[in-house]
């Protein structure tokens, strides 16, 4: 079997790009290794930014967001007795986040790309990719046509991704001393609060992710198991630094060890990576789903033009998603330092630490200070695809290409 395009994995990366190559008509199979049922059940992110929406807008696939994403505009800040409302969305010009989890996500990509004709093989694995040449590779699939012959590989299957091996270079990762539990529980919110404690004992962190389900954070030491606490010993503590949450029902439990990954170049050859497999990062920020969406747009895009510009924009895929993954992972990395504590420290060295968070709190309650650029950052108003990056990269290819 010969496609233009396979596609590893059918999350917001994959599916988004195979909506975009449907639409325009190049062929492209989607390959996904968990079941239909499980992939439209699996809550994980539930922030929509800006450039997501425009996005799923212009191809169509903005429906569902638009109906029942609930509208976020201001984000909670607390430390001690201080309180920062910021509000992003009117620092923007009105531009916020929507609340619609991940899940439903996919649930309406899934939908639109087989009512399209689309072709989606669930509970299948790409087994092995063989690289027959810089426009040419062949996938080994768990089931269905077994061998499919390809242009492009899209490598969306997650952080574990089997282009990895593939890719010349070793990625840029950086493990950060925090560990996060995280609790997926019922609790109604009427509207959606964003809210961010820091404490001396360590962050603790409410997101929604629909009306009546929110996701909470607490930050815990590298001396405590976790998995030995009840929910009732983690509400308690939730309730020690957030004392006016509501307990409900656990749906999930599960820990976190922050760190971020980034392969750069994002493409090799014929591979191509996006979302979490081109970049992990920690979910402070909300960053992960949208970068993932930007990166399947720009991809599609580019393979679109492939047609009539030689392949010129595909290979500048990588280069072309840079910036915007650069300011993504290093908002990421400043707004995980801003609340977390620094737990591995001395006590003495926490409360010092933890003072000098407290007033950098402060200046995001100034407009004239640090709020609006948190406001943009935060709700990533517009997409960051700038010549410099361009200028550097071409440096960098004719370096390599002078030996
Ligand atoms: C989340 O939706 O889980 C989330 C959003 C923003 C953050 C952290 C987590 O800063």
């Amino acid at each position: 079997m010969h496609r233009s395009v396979v596609i590893i994995g059918a999350g917001p990366a994959g599916l988004v790009l195979g909506n975009a190559l449907r639409q325009a008509g190049v062929s492209c199979l989607i390959v996904e290794r968990h079941s239909r049922s499980h992939i439209e059940q699996q809550v994980r992110a539930g922030i929509t930014d800006h450039c997501s929406r425009l996005i799923l807008e212009r191809l169509g696939l903005a429906a569902g967001l638009l109906a029942h994403g609930q509208i976020q505009e201001t984000c909670e800040f607390r430390a001690g007795s201080e309180r920062v409302i910021v509000a992003y969305a009117q620092l923007n010009g009105g531009i916020g986040h929507r609340v619609y989890s991940q899940h439903l996500l996919v649930r309406d990509l899934v939908e639109a790309f087989l009512a399209g004709g689309g072709e989606l093989l669930f509970e299948t694995t790409a087994e092995t990719i063989t690289v027959d040449g810089e426009t040419s590779a062949t996938v080994t699939l768990s089931a269905g046509p077994r061998r499919v012959s390809c242009d492009v590989v899209a490598c969306a299957d997650g952080s574990h991704s089997i282009g990895h091996k593939h890719m010349p270079t070793t990625p840029e990762q950086r493990r950060y001393p925090y560990r996060w539990l995280t609790l997926l529980a019922d609790v109604p919110t009427p509207s959606p609060r964003l809210v961010y404690v820091l404490h001396p004992d360590g962050f603790a962190g409410e997101m929604p992710r629909n009306p009546v389900q929110s996701r909470f954070y607490l930050q815990y030491g590298t001396g405590e198991d976790p998995h030995a606490w009840t929910d009732e010993q983690i509400w308690q503590r939730l309730r020690d630094r957030m004392p006016d949450i509501a307990p409900g029902r656990v749906r999930q439990r599960s820990t976190l060890a922050m760190s971020t990954r980034t392969h750069l170049p994002m493409q090799h050859g014929p591979i191509h990576l996006l979302g979490d497999a081109a970049h992990a990062l920690p979910p402070t920020g909300g960053k992960g789903m949208n970068l993932a969406i930007a990166d399947a747009d720009t991809l599609a895009s580019a393979i679109i033009a492939s047609s009539h510009d030689g392949g010129k924009r595909l290979a500048a895929y990588s280069d072309d998603r840079l910036t915007d993954v650069r300011r993504a992972v290093g908002f990421s990395d400043w707004l995980l330092r801003l609340v977390n504590t620094p737990l591995h420290m001395s006590e003495k060295d926490i409360m010092a630490d933890y003072r000098t968070r407290q007033a950098k709190l402060m200046e995001l309650s100034d407009p004239a200070g640090l709020a609006t650029w948190f406001a943009h950052a935060y709700a990533r108003t517009s997409e960051q695809t700038t010549l410099p990056v361009r200028r550097s990269t071409v440096s960098h290819r004719s370096a390599r290409a002078g030996g």
